[in-house]
């Protein structure tokens, strides 16, 4: 079987594109087939920020690196809906890993990630305990790319029980003896929210030595440029003029989430799942009325806003549109 070299380009057209052996889950992995159905699909519209090249670089050091084995593992913090999980998945889709997503929220408990032993009929009218594994054990019996979503929800019990599985040790150890290393096939992602004056519920900050086992990059709010590319190439018949005006609003909102001064800045951030799903299907909607991006906006973006947000929401409107676009969306 002949291997396949995906390459991984650096959007700002600086760095050398990076080649990367594409894996092929072995036929004698245990679950190979439930292996294979979890990787994920491209995404068609994907566009690379900068994300999937970082990524890129750390695996290829990764792969050749002569000490052998690296305890990196790579954390994307940002707000929410820049994109992080969607890097991950992708990355994975382009590596060909299995993808197992597991939200590391405050209700989950170490033994839903970890595993447990339960009582099972011995079919002779007694009982025998069983061990199951746990989400992370599951995914670690194979290649696979786990992306703990939501590193800062969980609770201090549930970073323990992670502590020797991210270092040197590389390896999680069951109350049943038995010890699950981590495979030279597995890669560990994260994701957080920042943790800074901002209302995330059940986040916290990162445990000290537990964010000491990660690299920590931050994912900022995507620009104008950045924006346009993904509202482009996910709606190539989108016209210029509200590829411009969305684009600019999700600038000027999120530059002013960022502000320091709490009289003029706003609390919630625009989303790209508001931008790239919410608004275009507004646009749809409205096409045939008059001011079609002011209705997409009341309808669309508003009601996600808190109620005592709305005027800095609706000041960054009148500075920046004031009037939508006078023709059709599409
Ligand atoms: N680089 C990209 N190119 C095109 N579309 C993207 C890109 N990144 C994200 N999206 C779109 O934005 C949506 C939100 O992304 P994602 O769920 O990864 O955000 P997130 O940062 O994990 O958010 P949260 O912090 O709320 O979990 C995705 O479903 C996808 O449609
Ligand atoms: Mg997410």
């Amino acid at each position: 079987m002949s291997s396949e070299i995906v390459t991984f380009d650096d959007p700002t057209g600086v760095g050398p594109p990076i080649e990367l052996e594409r894996l092929v889950v072995p036929e004698d992995v245990d679950v190979a087939e439930q292996r294979l159905i979890k990787v994920p699909e491209p995404d068609p519209h994907y566009v690379d920020l900068g994300m999937l090249y970082r990524f890129a670089r750390v695996e290829a050091v990764r792969r050749t690196n002569p000490e052998g084995y690296l305890p990196v593992h790579v954390a994307v913090r940002g707000h929410m809906g820049t994109g992080k999980d969607h890097d991950i998945e992708q990355f994975a889709a382009r590596l060909g890993l299995p993808y197992y997503r597991i939200p590391l929220t405050g209700e989950v408990r170490d033994v839903t990630l970890i595993g447990s032993t339960h009582l099972h009929g011995d079919g002779k009218g007694g009982t025998e305990s069983r061990w199951e594994d746990g989400d992370i054990t599951r995914a670690l019996r194979g290649p696979a790319l786990v992306n703990l979503s939501e590193l800062n929800a969980a609770g201090a019990e549930t970073l323990f029980a992670l502590h020797g599985l991210l270092d040197r040790y590389g390896a999680i150890d069951l109350p049943t003896g038995e010890t699950v290393r981590l495979r030279g096939d597995v890669r560990v992602f994260g994701t957080m929210n920042p943790t800074d004056l901002r209302d995330y519920a059940g986040t916290q900050t990162l445990n000290k030595a537990f964010a000491d086992r990660w690299i920590i990059w931050e994912k900022d709010f995507p620009d104008s440029e950045q924006i346009e590319k993904m509202l482009s190439v996910r709606y190539p018949h989108m016209r210029d003029a509200y590829v411009e005006a969305i684009s600019r609003l999700a600038v000027e909102v999120n530059d002013s989430f960022n502000e320091a001064d709490v009289e003029v800045r706003v609390e919630t951030p625009i989303s790209l799942r508001t931008i790239l799903d919410r608004l275009p299907i507004g646009l749809r909607i409205h096409e045939n009325s008059e001011d079609p991006l002011r209705l997409a906006w009341e309808e669309f973006v508003l009601p996600h806003v808190d109620t005592y947000d709305r005027d800095h929401y609706e000041t960054v409107w009148n500075a920046v549109v004031r009037k939508g676009p006078g023709e059709k969306p599409f």
